[in-house]
């Protein structure tokens, strides 16, 4: 059985089917797991359980300092704790979801996760089976040395249907033209941010899954993995 050495990096918008491919693409090499948009989520969670109004920075910056937040690696039960308890559901209903772009744009919460992000990967790095990151500054930012960077893209309808059919089948009511405004106006968000904005690193392979299901996609990136002798 192949492992992966080293860190991948996939960054991209959502909707992209980015979370299912890093997962699956970990087990697959024995690697571990990092969702750094959880993270994002969790402090966001902080924030609007503290009544703290997503737009005041100040206060932002005070509960994400406070939080204590704890990430679980394994690519089949990756783990979200804040203060102690499981928040992996509470982080992708629509509260979370609708305030998360104020947050992460808030540049002292990211050096915060940016800084959480860099030990949970340096753990990873001296550990065999290495770690596949997902977020949208893992290529330009987190890890600007990572074996293999991609950016993984999807038309803008093809990105809603898949977030409607991913909340349907966790159980939250959702409707593709809600569904559509809100991951285009989470990429306006996330694209137009003075820190560490949403971009394709220069170095990155572009990979478009608008035609591609998951297993294509998993095929095109073992390949790259394959091809960057990132397998051991
Ligand atoms: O991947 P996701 O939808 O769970 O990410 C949630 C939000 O967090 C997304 O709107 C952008 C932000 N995010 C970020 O700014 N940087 C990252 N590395 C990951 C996510």
């Amino acid at each position: 059985q192949a492992r992966l050495r080293g860190v991948v990096a996939l960054d991209g918008p959502s909707g992209t089917g980015k979370s299912t491919v890093s997962k699956k693409l970990a087990a697959a090499l024995g690697a571990t797991y990092l969702d750094t948009g959880a993270m994002y989520r969790a402090v966001t969670l902080a924030v609007l359980r503290a009544g703290v109004d997503p737009a005041d920075t100040a206060e932002v910056v005070r509960v994400a300092r406070a939080a204590e937040l704890s990430m679980g690696t394994d690519p089949l039960a990756p783990t979200v704790l804040l203060e102690g308890a499981e928040v992996e559901a509470e982080i992708r209903g629509p509260e979370v979801t609708s305030a998360v772009s104020a947050v992460s744009a808030v540049p002292e919460v990211r050096e915060l996760l940016v800084a959480l992000q860099r030990e949970l990967i340096a753990q990873a790095r001296t550990d065999p089976g290495g770690m596949v990151v997902e977020g949208r500054d893992i290529g330009t930012v987190v890890v600007p040395d990572a074996g293999l960077k991609v950016y993984l893209t999807a038309s803008a309808d093809a990105r809603a249907a898949r977030r409607t059919a991913q909340d349907v089948s966790d159980g939250r009511v959702s409707d593709l033209r809600s569904t559509h405004a809100d991951v285009q106006r989470r990429d306006a968000l996330d694209s137009g941010r003075t820190v560490a904005p949403l971009r394709q690193a220069d170095d990155a392979v572009e990979l478009d899954s608008t035609e591609l299901d998951i297993a294509g996609v998993l095929e095109q990136l073992t390949k790259l993995v394959e091809s960057r002798g990132l397998l051991v």
